[in-house]
């Protein structure tokens, strides 16, 4: 794809069809994340894939039983609630995705999450590219930084985990997005 086609065209898929991702695909779109910049070439990243549905529902309904639980106990949290449609029972958080990319940092540098947020970001490009479709799931970071999670997933107690990616065929694409008015200051 034309690169302007790639910029526009991504957007993020909340709805997933049934087929998984080969894996050589997911390497490619790896390939693509560690292309990004990193401070003093650092390349703090690392990535942890997850594939299957089944798997990575399970994670979701565990992750979203959590979050649900932990907003009831913080009356500040209201807002995150409705945002989330933490309410709704069939909503999954992530999206019934064949595959799930944890970008995972084990670096202490002081701008190792900047850098992986970076690759997130090449990531999501790069999927685009390939016809495959992605969601930063931010609200799924908490639990997946717990230490419990950690452990079963095999992430080291120290490693933070900076963007969980789910992956997928979408079920269409929607329109690109019409952005808010651009703030540019410029000084001459
Ligand atoms: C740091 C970050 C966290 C996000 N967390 C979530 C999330 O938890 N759930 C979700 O459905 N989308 C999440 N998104 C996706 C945004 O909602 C989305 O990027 C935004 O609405 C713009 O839409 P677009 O990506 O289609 O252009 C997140 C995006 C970013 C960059």
């Amino acid at each position: 794809m034309e690169f302007t086609e790639v910029l526009n065209g991504r957007r993020s898929i909340r709805s997933y069809q049934d087929k998984p991702i080969e894996t050589g695909t997911v390497q490619a779109v790896i390939d693509a994340a560690v292309l990004a910049p990193s401070a003093v070439n650092s390349q703090p990243w690392e990535f942890w894939v997850i594939l299957g549905r089944e798997r990575i529902e399970d994670l979701s309904r565990r992750a979203k039983a959590w979050l649900v639980e932990k907003v009831a106990h913080d009356p500040t949290a209201a807002a995150v609630h409705q945002r989330l449609h933490l309410a709704t029972p069939d909503l999954s958080l992530l999206y019934h995705a064949p595959a799930l990319v944890l970008v995972v940092t084990k670096s202490l540098g002081k701008q190792a999450d900047e850098d992986c947020c970076l690759a997130a970001l090449s990531l999501m490009l790069g999927a685009r590219n390939k016809g495959i479709g992605t969601c930063w799931i931010g609200s799924a970071r908490p639990w997946f930084n717990l230490a419990a999670t950690k452990t079963e997933l095999g992430i080291p107690e120290a490693a933070s985990v900076v963007a969980p990616i789910v992956l997928g065929y979408p079920t269409e694409w929607p329109e690109p997005h019409v952005r808010n008015p651009t703030n540019i200051h410029w000084i001459r």
